[in-house]
């Protein structure tokens, strides 16, 4: 099996590589004067299995198509299969119609996909499970649970600590993680506008007086539901506020927002790349876990 990276997150891609010990294809993107996208693999790869790694994050729809043209140009050079690894799913947000006259973006994706000449698909921590079930081909939903439990261990006092779902949507998810790590779980109550986006909490399950508060989530997008979690959590008594989050999407000033003073510290994963983070938001690694999923394809 030979690696090809997007050009959405070549750090991931190369550590996929350097983990599952393959080699990496050579290519070109550029674009035309129009500002059409032009790819050109340059390596043989006649007869390989090919994995194929694309985060679908900003600028999304240029990524897309960008993992449209790679895909259609490994097939006529003749790649035998192709695992695709999309560690952040553009559109997986927009998994129902959530105002009547809106469409259901993460089928339109997965479809899309899944009618192309991709063998296999493996996703990291959806919003929605039921989402790889929108794809009508194989398809692995990866947890980052191994990595962020690690990093619990590692860098938390686990005495005072209790896990925290910020809204109903997520509980699955934190309680999965909370009896990993045998820790209690709260659970906030969310409501966000649907016109303004504005996310405020309107109640919580439990006590959090005193407590070092571990909040699970899948992404950060505007960084509404991160700032507005942390200040209710400190009016209610937490002596800390922390976020383990797989997703750092940091849409807008999402990335300013996290300077809050009531927010602790913000750990996400690599499955988006960016450069020059604030050393209150701290980094776990998915090569491991995504390189995993594709093991038995080598
Ligand atoms: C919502 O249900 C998700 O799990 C995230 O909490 C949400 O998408 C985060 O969005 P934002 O950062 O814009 O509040």
């Amino acid at each position: 099996m030979k690696l090809i990276s997007g050009s959405s997150n070549l750090p991931l891609a190369t550590k996929i590589a350097q983990y599952l010990n393959i080699e990496t294809i050579d290519l070109e993107i550029s674009k035309f004067a129009n500002g059409e996208k032009r790819v050109w693999i340059k390596d043989d790869i006649a007869g390989e299995n090919i994995c194929l790694v694309q985060s679908f994050d900003q600028p999304v729809d240029e990524n897309i198509v960008e993992t449209l043209l790679l895909i259609d140009a490994l097939e006529r050079a003749g790649a035998r299969h192709i695992n695709f690894i999309i560690p952040w799913m553009g559109y997986s947000l927009q998994d129902k119609v959530f105002r009547d006259g809106e469409p259901i973006a993460a089928r339109v994706i997965a479809n899309i996909i899944s009618n192309t000449y991709i063998k296999r698909v493996s996703l990291l921590d959806l919003h929605n499970s039921s989402i790889p079930g929108f794809f009508s081909i194989p398809t692995h939903h990866i947890l980052a649970l191994k990595p962020f439990t690690k990093y619990v261990q590692d860098n938390f006092n686990l005495s005072a600590a209790v896990i925290v779902s910020p809204d109903f949507g997520g509980l699955k998810r934190a309680r999965t993680f909370a009896d990993t790590l045998s820790l209690e779980l709260e659970n906030i109550d969310k409501h966000r506008d649907l016109y303004t986006g504005k996310v405020t909490p309107k109640g919580l399950s439990g006590d959090v007086k005193d407590k070092v508060c571990i909040i699970y989530d899948d992404v950060i997008n505007t960084g509404g539901t991160v700032v507005e979690t942390a200040k209710f959590l400190k009016e209610k008594g937490a002596r800390e506020v922390h976020f383990l989050i797989t997703h750092g999407l940091f849409a807008g000033d999402g990335l300013a927002k996290m300077n809050d003073e009531s927010i602790d510290s913000v750990v996400i994963t690599n499955s988006v790349h960016h450069e020059n983070l604030p050393d209150k938001i701290k980094i776990v690694d998915v090569a491991p876990v995504l390189g995993e999923s594709i093991r038995a394809w080598i």
